[in-house]
C-alpha cells in the first residue's frame, strides 16, 4: 500500500488535534466495520468556521483525512464546509489507496455531523444529509 507524502505528513503531524471548549458544534461519527471513530469540534461566528479541532481514534488515513478536513474548512463559511466532499479531501492529500477511501468519507461526515449539531443548537432546520453517498462503496 502506497501513501502520498501529504498523507504521511498529516498522519505524522496532524493539524488541529484536540478539543474546543464550549464548541458551537460537535460531531461524532464512526465506521462500524473498522471501528474507527472521529470527533469534530467547531467554533462558528457569523456562519464562518473560525476554529476547528478533531480527535480521531482510528487508522493513519483517518487521522490524515480528518487533519486535512480541518485545514480545508477553517476560515470557510458553513456553506463552503458543507460542500466539502470526501473526494476533495482525498485530492488535497494527493490520493489514498482504494481500501482507505472510506476513511475520507468519515472525515466528510464528521464535518457535517458537527454542523448538524450546530444547526440543532441554533434551531436552524438541517437541510443536508450527513451520510455520504459513497458509503456503500467502502468495501
Ligand atoms: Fe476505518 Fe481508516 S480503516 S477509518
Amino acid at each position: 500500500m502506497q501513501y502520498s507524502e501529504k498523507v504521511m505528513d498529516h498522519f505524522m503531524n496532524p493539524r488541529n488535534v484536540g478539543e474546543i471548549e464550549n464548541a458551537d458544534g460537535v460531531g461524532m461519527v464512526g465506521n462500524a466495520k473498522c471501528g474507527d471513530i472521529m470527533k469534530m469540534y467547531l467554533k462558528i461566528e457569523d456562519d464562518v468556521i473560525v476554529d476547528c479541532k478533531f480527535k480521531t481514534f482510528g487508522c493513519g488515513a483517518a487521522i490524515a483525512t480528518s487533519s486535512m478536513a480541518t485545514e480545508l474548512i477553517k476560515g470557510k463559511t458553513i456553506e463552503e464546509a458543507l460542500a466539502l466532499t470526501n473526494s476533495a479531501v482525498v485530492e488535497a492529500l494527493e490520493g489514498l489507496p482504494a481500501v482507505k477511501v472510506h476513511c475520507s468519507v468519515l472525515a466528510e461526515e464528521a464535518v457535517k455531523s458537527a454542523l448538524a449539531d450546530y444547526y440543532k443548537k441554533i434551531g436552524r432546520p438541517i437541510d443536508f444529509e450527513i451520510e455520504s453517498d459513497e458509503h456503500e462503496d467502502e468495501e
